[in-house]
């Protein structure tokens, strides 16, 4: 009887884990055939757009490559900015680049985009079905992937010393110098500048030049401080760039004016400064 109970209890055993095993089996047939069809939505959803992004990493110095990454436009932000800094949060986080403010103020994410000049968090992803090609601003050393050295632009930049010069003390001792409306009007187009180099990058003379030609975005502000009302030392700065290579390399190609993301022309600018070089 005891054996006859043992064989129930070991047919009814194997019974179950056959069972258990089936049910096992179903539930990974039938997530096999689920699995397309979770995933179906989320592809009819999706708007799948490439990026080839240049990248170069200076611990290995191998030459640089154009690497391809793809996003779901539906789960990024509207500018080329969103998709960068999505790349990097979920695909690679090597990917380097500049970027602060995310509006068009600090500048710093500026780099050439489908063959432009401008800057990352001011130009929209286009829906074409081409990569969108990445690259850091043009004929500028390269320090990592789209970042590049700005040491020389920011020297251009100082050497026309930016800030406002005095022979005379304040009219009102402690007090700010003012200015008239008019005065102020003359800065319009200037003083809106933020240095993002998209300018002075997309330059020729300044591709062939860069040490001795200052550059459109330095020149506009020598002509943003030439202008002041306030500042005496006018002379002086027309004399400092009075110099065949460092203002007379503009030959008005204005490529600068056309990639300004602040809508400046740099190049009237030189034309202004030009002529007061020569009628004061
Ligand atoms: S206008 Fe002058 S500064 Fe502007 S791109 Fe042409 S050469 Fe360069
Ligand atoms: S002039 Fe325009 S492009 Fe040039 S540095 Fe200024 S903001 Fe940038
Ligand atoms: S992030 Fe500041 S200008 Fe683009």
């Amino acid at each position: 009887m005891a054996t006859g109970l043992f064989r129930r209890a070991s047919s009814r055993l194997q019974a179950t884990t056959s069972m258990m095993r089936a049910r096992l089996h179903a539930t990974e047939a039938q997530a096999k055939q689920l699995e397309p069809k979770a995933t179906a939505p989320r592809s009819t959803s999706s708007v799948l757009k490439a990026f080839s992004i240049y990248r170069w990493i200076p611990d290995n110095p191998s030459k640089p490559e154009m690497k391809i990454y793809e996003i779901n436009l539906k789960e990024c932000g509207p500018m080329v900015l969103d998709a960068l800094i999505k790349i990097k949060n979920e695909i690679d986080p090597s990917l380097t680049f500049r970027r602060s403010c995310r509006e068009g103020i600090c500048g710093s994410c500026a780099m050439n985009i489908d063959g432009c000049n401008g800057l990352a968090c001011l130009t929209k992803i286009t829906d074409a079905g081409k990569p969108t090609s990445i690259t850091p601003l043009p004929h500028m050393f390269v320090v990592k992937d789209l970042v590049v050295d700005m040491t020389n632009f920011y020297n251009q930049y100082k050497s026309i010393e930016p800030w406002l010069k005095r022979k005379s003390p304040p009219p009102v001792p402690g007090k700010e110098i003012l200015q008239s409306k008019e005065d102020r009007k003359k800065l319009d187009g200037m003083y809106e500048c933020i240095l993002c180099a998209c300018c002075s990058t997309s330059c020729p003379s300044y591709w062939w030049n860069p040490e001795s030609y200052l550059g459109p975005a330095a020149l506009l502000h020598a002509h943003r401080w030439i202008a002041d009302s306030r500042d005496e030392y006018t002379k002086e700065r027309l004399e400092a760039i009075n110099d065949e290579f460092k203002l007379y390399r503009c030959h008005k190609i204005l490529n600068c004016a056309r990639a300004c993301p602040k809508g400046l022309n740099p190049g009237k600018e030189i034309q202004s400064i030009k002529l007061l070089e020569l009628f004061g």
